[in-house]
């Protein structure tokens, strides 16, 4: 089986926690687009939605889906979304879309987060996966440097400016045996928007699909 038709199994399983009423909260990624294409072809009735990248935006509205400003929304129930690297905590690097700001910003309003990998994405440790980081243009210097002092290897992400006018650093040669604490190291950098560690906002349930099937795994 290939990794795509992986993700096409997960996404279609993903299905199932669509909410019957209310919003949904979408994701960005290879994974989420084909999430959306299902509820096109299995024609499952959403809502409404919020989406976290123009291009989920876009394909949401190109299926009909009414797509809100999270500023005119409540918290909600259920947001989906892919990731670069899972660990058994349902801890998570995401970004390598270079969404991960906004794909933060929906998930922390979302009662449960709904992570749909392919078993690829599971690891022990976090770290092999470069880890993104959202910076502000005038300050990618010395994020760079701050970065290569807490001993990663800060490239930048060549011709990437993500939906909000900034620019992505990929951390290399970074494990990260403690994600909440890196989380919160990066993020107090000056000129950081995000990184793509979600250990404060983990996943509540993780479905991943193996040649066998989708398995699930929650808490
Ligand atoms: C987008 O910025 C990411 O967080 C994606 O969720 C992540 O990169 C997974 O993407 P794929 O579904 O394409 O593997």
């Amino acid at each position: 089986m290939t990794q795509d038709e992986l993700k096409e199994m997960v996404a279609k399983a993903a299905l199932d926690y669509i909410p019957k009423d209310g919003i949904l909260g979408v994701g960005s990624g290879s994974t989420v687009v084909k999430f959306i294409e299902a509820i096109a072809r299995y024609k499952v009735k959403v809502d409404a939605a919020v989406s976290s990248s123009n291009k989920t935006t876009e394909l949401l509205k190109g299926i009909g889906v009414r797509v809100l400003d999270p500023n005119e929304c409540e918290p909600y129930g259920c947001y989906i979304d892919g990731a670069d690297e899972v660990n058994p905590a349902f801890e998570m690097i995401k970004g390598g879309g270079a969404c991960l700001t906004r794909e933060k910003i929906l998930a922390s309003m979302a009662e449960k987060f709904i992570c749909i990998v392919d078993k690829s994405k599971l690891v022990e440790q976090l770290g092999r996966f470069p880890l993104p980081v959202e910076v502000i243009p005038m300050a990618i210097g010395q994020v760079s440097r701050t970065l290569t002092a807490l001993g990663a290897r800060p490239v930048l992400r060549a011709g990437c400016i993500t939906d909000n006018g900034c620019n992505i650093l990929d951390c290399h040669d970074f494990m990260i045996p403690d994600a909440g604490k890196t989380e919160d190291l990066i993020n107090a950098i000056p000129g950081v928007v995000t990184v793509g560690l979600f250990a404060h906002r983990k996943a509540n349930v993780v479905l991943y699909a193996t040649e066998e099937g989708v398995q699930t795994r929650s808490w």
